[in-house]
Parts: structure tokens; C-alpha cells; sequence
């Protein structure tokens, strides 16, 4: 927020659009429409924050928890935030008169989705938690809004009741594109959703492709979700390299091989090597596009979780303890995750490298610094070109790529035909 603290809501409001435009501004991304402005200039984001100081509640990038699991402390619900709430507006491109379906309430993407549909459109909310829905309908209408259809219903399987729909808008963590999306979205319409690829999760805005139940993405931005839960709920494998409490060190294997554990316990337990890439990044230049490129192009691929313990206890270097790129050499005895250091007296730049561990340290460590120096030379700033198509699909009927083969459908990434210039944060 800026230096002087706003004093109502509606300048706290105003606040927050301008840093958001400023600081798309100068990061080169896209600003958001001037309809889109216009929602997000209107719209009370305080009535579904009742209580919270208003710093919080206009904090572009704060997501407001509402509900959280009481065993695990995991989130469970939240008010998304507005940066990429209007990330997400934007990418669905809504017009006076659509019909929309939001996957996951909370009331205040509902409202600005009204804002952007106007009085012929149609905007339906549904939630899996029956004390989100009997939140956001309390709060929807103290605040006077109207016109939004709430109920409760796993996103899982859309909203039959009212489709067809122009626009589904999920709010939650998918694995997979279910069935039902594809049967409910009116010829033209767009879907976007938060997406697990391999593991890391990307906001896919999704039109129909060429092809009964095929989807291709136009659009690949940054996000993070609670997760889907219901019949679509898809927990990935996370084995333990290091089990004590407070040090944990994992390995989320998304759709990347079967491990032998022991084998990758005991390589953590030996002393790394580490290996320095050259390819450099100054503080601003985003890296989601490496990643995704490391998803997609290695075999073995996970992603690394740790608690803070690990890196404190020197267990590992400092790394995203939610999940940090690994790779797992074909053998299955050694693994290498990636790390960062500050580059040569350059202020706000850093240079990438890969810490291995286990008899093929060396080679699995040198397998990623390649990765990452290709990124750096052919596709940086770059995003894949994805495909989904059904499960059915015969295998020699899909685009080339790295093929997800999930529950309902194929996931095809491919990074030689990749999207434009504009869809590329
Ligand atoms: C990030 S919150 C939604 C935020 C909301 N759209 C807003 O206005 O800020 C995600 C919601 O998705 C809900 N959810 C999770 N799985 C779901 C499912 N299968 N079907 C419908 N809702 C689901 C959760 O209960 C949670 O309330």
C-alpha cells in the first residue's frame, strides 16, 4: 500500500488498482481492461472481509484464508487475492450477457463476475463446503449485491441446472478437466483454471480445439489455489527422504516415476555436488517458464518440499520449501534439486545450479544445469504450447509432447510451437 494509510474503504479500494496497474506496469505485463478496471474499482472487496483491517482486505496479492482443515491446518477456503483475480477476469474475457460458472464461492469474484455480465448475464457460484456458500451468500447480501445464483455442488461435475455456459471460472486446484465442463460449455466458451501440471500449478485459460472434448490453452499465468476437493480430489504421491518433525524433506512425484525410497533416503544422507549452471536472471525476469520447461523435459521429475528445519539443519541448501524443481536419475539411487546463488557483483541477479546427491550425483546434477542452460538459451520468457484432449484419444492420435495422461483426459506439452508474446506472463 502506499505511504499514506487510506482512511475509507473506497479509497483503499482505488488504492490497490492503481498498484496493481502500476506495478503491471513495470514488470511490461498486461494491465487489465478498462472494464476490468472498472469491477475492481467498484466492487466492496471489504463486505466479504468483514473485520480485517483494510491494508489486508485491498492488499492486491493477499489471499484472505476463511476456512482451514482442523486436523492438518491445511486451507481449505480463502477470498482469493485481487492480483490474480483480475489475472483471471481478464483471461475469461467476459461480456455483457454471459452465462458464467464459478467453481469455488466466496463471494467476491462473484460480484465483480456480475459486474462484468451486467443484468442480462447469468452468473452461478456453487461450492463443495456448505458454510462457504452460507458465507458468501451472507455477505452478498449485506452488501446489498444481487442477482448471483449461490449452491452447493462439486465443481467436479458443473452445474447442469443452469448450463449451458459461456464462461466455467474455477477457484480451486485442479488435477484434471472433468467430462462435465466440456458438456456444459456452450460452442465458443473459454474455460479457466488453476491446473496441476506435473505438479506445478499454472492458471490455464482453455478454449475448444480441433476435435470432440479437446481443449487448447491460449494462456499461462502464475497462480496458487487450495486444492479441488470431491470426486475430482487427486493427492500425488509425496514419499519422505527425511522424516524428522520439523526437518522433513519430500519429493512430490506428479506424474514422474516409481522411486525406490531407500535408495533416495540413503543419497540424501550423502554429501552433494554442486554444480553452477552460468545462466543468470536479474531480481524482476520471471522463471515460471523454467520450470514448466524442466516439467516438461525431464523423465524423472519432481518437485522437492521441505521444512524450514532441512535448510536450517543444513540438511539442504535454501530452497522454495513448497516445491523446488528436482530430478531423478533413471536408476532411481540419485536426485538432484535446483539452487540458487547471488551472481557475480551483479545487485539483483542470481544464477542457477543443481545440488546432487547419491552414487550419480555428478551426472544427475549436470543432467539439470543442462536443462536450466537450455531454458536460458531457447526459451526463456517462453511458454509450452498445451493440449488436452480425452482419455480416450488413441496414443498415436496426440500431438507430439510430454504426454500427463491423467483420470479423464491427456495433458500434451509441447515448447516448439509456443504461445504469443501477450499470453506470456
Ligand atoms: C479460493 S476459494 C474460492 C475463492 C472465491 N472464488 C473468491 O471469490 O475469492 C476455493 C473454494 O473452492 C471450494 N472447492 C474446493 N473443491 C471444490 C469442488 N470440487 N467443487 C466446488 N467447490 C470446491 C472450496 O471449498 C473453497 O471455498
Amino acid at each position: 500500500m502506499p505511504s499514506h494509510t487510506p482512511i475509507t474503504p473506497e479509497q483503499a479500494r482505488q488504492s490497490m488498482v492503481e498498484d496493481l496497474i502500476r506495478e503491471r506496469v513495470g514488470l511490461g505485463m498486461e494491465l487489465p481492461s478498462p472494464r476490468v478496471e472498472s469491477a475492481l474499482r467498484s466492487v466492496p472487496r471489504d463486505a466479504f472481509l468483514p473485520g480485517l483491517p483494510l491494508t489486508e482486505v485491498y492488499d492486491q496479492h493477499q489471499a484472505v484464508v476463511t476456512k482451514r482443515d482442523p486436523e492438518t491446518d491445511v486451507a481449505l477456503s480463502s477470498v482469493s487475492a485481487p492480483s490474480i483475480i483480475a489475472t483471471m477476469l481478464q483471461r475469461a474475457d467476459l461480456r455483457p450477457g454471459h452465462r458464467v460458472l464459478e467453481i469455488g464461492s466466496g463471494g467476491y469474484n462473484a460480484a465483480l463476475i456480475r459486474h462484468l455480465v451486467g443484468e442480462r448475464g447469468q452468473v452461478t457460484s456453487i461450492d463443495i463446503d456448505p458454510e462457504v456458500v452460507d458465507r458468501a451468500t451472507r455477505c452478498l447480501k449485506e452488501a446489498g449485491l444481487e442477482g448471483i445464483h449461490l449452491a452447493v455442488a462439486d465443481g467436479e461435475h458443473g452445474y447442469p441446472d443452469r448450463a449451458p455456459y459461456d464462461r466455467v471460472i474455477a477457484t480451486a486446484g485442479a488435477w484434471d478437466f472433468p467430462p462435465a465442463w466440456d458438456a456444459q460449455v456452450a460452442p465458443g466458451g473459454r474455460v479457466v483454471v488453476p491446473m496441476r501440471v506435473r505438479g506445478l500449478t499454472r492458471c490455464l485459460t482453455l478454449e475448444r480445439g480441433a476435435g470432440a472434448g479437446r481443449w487448447r490453452c491460449v494462456a499461462v499465468d502464475v497462480c496458487g489455489f487450495v486444492r479441488m476437493q470431491g470426486a475430482g480430489e487427486h493427492w500425488e504421491p509425496m514419499p519422505l527422504l527425511h522424516e524428522a518433525e520439523g526437518r522433513q524433506v519430500g519429493l512430490r512425484l506428479e506424474d514422474g516415476p516409481s522411486v525406490d525410497v531407500g535408495a533416495l533416503r540413503a543419497a540424501l544422507a550423502q554429501d552433494p555436488v554442486v554444480l553452477w549452471s552460468s545462466t543468470c536472471v536479474g531480481g524482476m525476469e520471471p522463471t515460471d517458464s523454467q520450470d514448466l520447461y524442466m516439467a516438461c523435459a525431464a523423465d524423472g521429475w519432481a518437485l522437492l518440499t521441505a521444512q524450514r528445519g532441512a535448510v536450517e539443519a543444513g540438511i539442504l541448501r535454501p530452497v522454495v520449501l513448497s516445491g523446488t524443481p528436482a530430478v531423478i536419475s533413471d536408476d532411481g539411487t540419485s536426485f538432484a534439486y535446483r539452487c540458487i546463488r547471488g551472481s557475480d557483483g551483479t545487485e539483483d541477479a542470481y544464477e542457477f545450479g543443481a545440488v546432487g546427491h547419491g552414487p550419480r550425483a555428478r551426472h544427475v546434477a549436470h543432467a539439470m544445469v543442462e536443462l536450466i542452460s537450455d531454458w536460458g538459451r531457447h526459451h526463456r520468457g517462453r511458454r509450452p504450447k498445451i493440449d488436452i484432449l480425452p482419455a480416450s484419444t488413441p496414443r498415436e492420435a496426440l500431438p507430439s509432447g510430454r504426454v500427463l495422461t491423467k483420470r479423464h483426459t491427456h495433458t500434451v506439452l509441447n515448447w516448439t510451437d509456443t504461445l504469443g508474446e501477450k499470453e506470456r506472463h
